[in-house]
């Protein structure tokens, strides 16, 4: 289980600590509980895949968790159904971070050592399927309607981390970002498609396939530059893993000739162009005020977060 303390001073580190913090606090430790629940209610007897299963799930960000419950239950669907999917959506990309820190060999993970430095390569690949299976399972209770919008995007997840592999350091911005979409912003597409499936507003899909692309690139972007500038100690990761492949900063550095800081800045100003886009929508939404300011705060601090 996530304690409090340490989901605080994680919150901190995502600029979060406005009116909402709290709120928030809130919803990731009952997002918190419900997968520690889930993975109670897991029938395994292999002990070591049990904890290699387990062993990153309380110390992440829950960024796409906590969007998942907001946007839900923000267009009306209920708590357990909200808090259902963020669970499945969590599981899944704990897979997908499995399975990428063994493609770039990553030993740290979420502040630990990476599942396969820690259990071996074999148990990280079960530990990893076994993950986006169970995320399947609990999902299904909300019908094939949604496990087929996440496998939608679980599969351009899988074509965008071969894609990175294949291209090493992308030419130009344009291909730069078909990876971007295809490795991240389209599981944030998925999460909010799949929110707005659940309560009812299927009507809000393309509205919600933009939202999901705009927070998708914005994440990106910034992890892009964290991996120049951030704090390995603070991230929990190391830094510069991806700086020679398909990072922004480096295409921009290499291939059209800016220097860092004017790459920085230039990343910048376009996670700003996102963001804004994003907030348009989501104003624009018809939802729970509260759910809308929340998930604004949220949306910002992609802007600034320092994990
Ligand atoms: C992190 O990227 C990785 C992803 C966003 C996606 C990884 C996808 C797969 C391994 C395909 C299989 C999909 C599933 C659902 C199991 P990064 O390396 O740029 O970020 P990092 O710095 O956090 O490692
Ligand atoms: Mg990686």
């Amino acid at each position: 289980m996530y304690d409090r303390n340490s989901i605080l001073s994680m919150l901190k580190k995502l600029d979060i600590e406005g009116g909402y913090r709290d709120t928030i606090l809130d919803i990731i430790i009952s997002l918190s509980k419900k997968i520690d629940n889930a993975f109670n209610k897991l029938n395994i007897e292999s002990n070591k895949l049990r904890k290699a299963m387990t062993h990153i799930a309380f110390r992440g960000k829950f960024i796409r968790g906590v969007y998942t419950y907001l946007v839900s239950t923000g267009l009306g669907a209920s708590k357990e159904s909200s808090l259902t999917l963020a669970t499945a959506v969590e599981l899944y990309h704990m897979a997908s971070l499995i399975h990428d820190d063994i493609i770039d060999h990553a030993d740290f993970r979420r502040g630990v050592e990476s599942v396969h430095k820690r259990f071996g390569l074999e148990y990280a690949l079960i530990a990893g399927d076994a993950l986006i299976i169970y995320s399947n399972y609990i999902v299904s209770k909300l019908g094939g309607e949604v496990i087929r919008i996440l496998a939608e995007s679980g599969l351009k997840l899988s074509d965008g981390e071969a894609l990175e592999l294949e291209t090493g350091i992308p030419d130009d911005l344009e291909h730069y970002n078909k990876i971007v979409y295809l490795k991240t912003a389209s599981f944030f597409e998925g999460i909010m498609i799949s929110s707005a499936h659940i309560s009812g507003n299927d009507h809000l899909r393309n509205l919600m396939r933009e939202l999901g692309r705009y927070v998708g690139f914005s994440f990106q972007y910034r992890d892009d530059i964290l991996d120049y500038i951030g704090e390995p100690s603070i991230m929990g990761k190391p830094k510069g893993t991806d700086r020679y492949k398909s990072n922004i900063l480096t295409i921009l550095i290499k291939k059209y000739g800016y220097t860092l800081n004017e790459a920085i800045s230039k990343v910048n100003d376009l996670i700003t162009i996102y963001i804004d886009k994003a907030l348009n929508i989501i104003k624009k939404v018809d939802m729970n005020i509260e759910n809308r300011n929340i998930i604004i705060e949220l949306t910002n601090a992609l802007r600034v977060r320092i994990i």
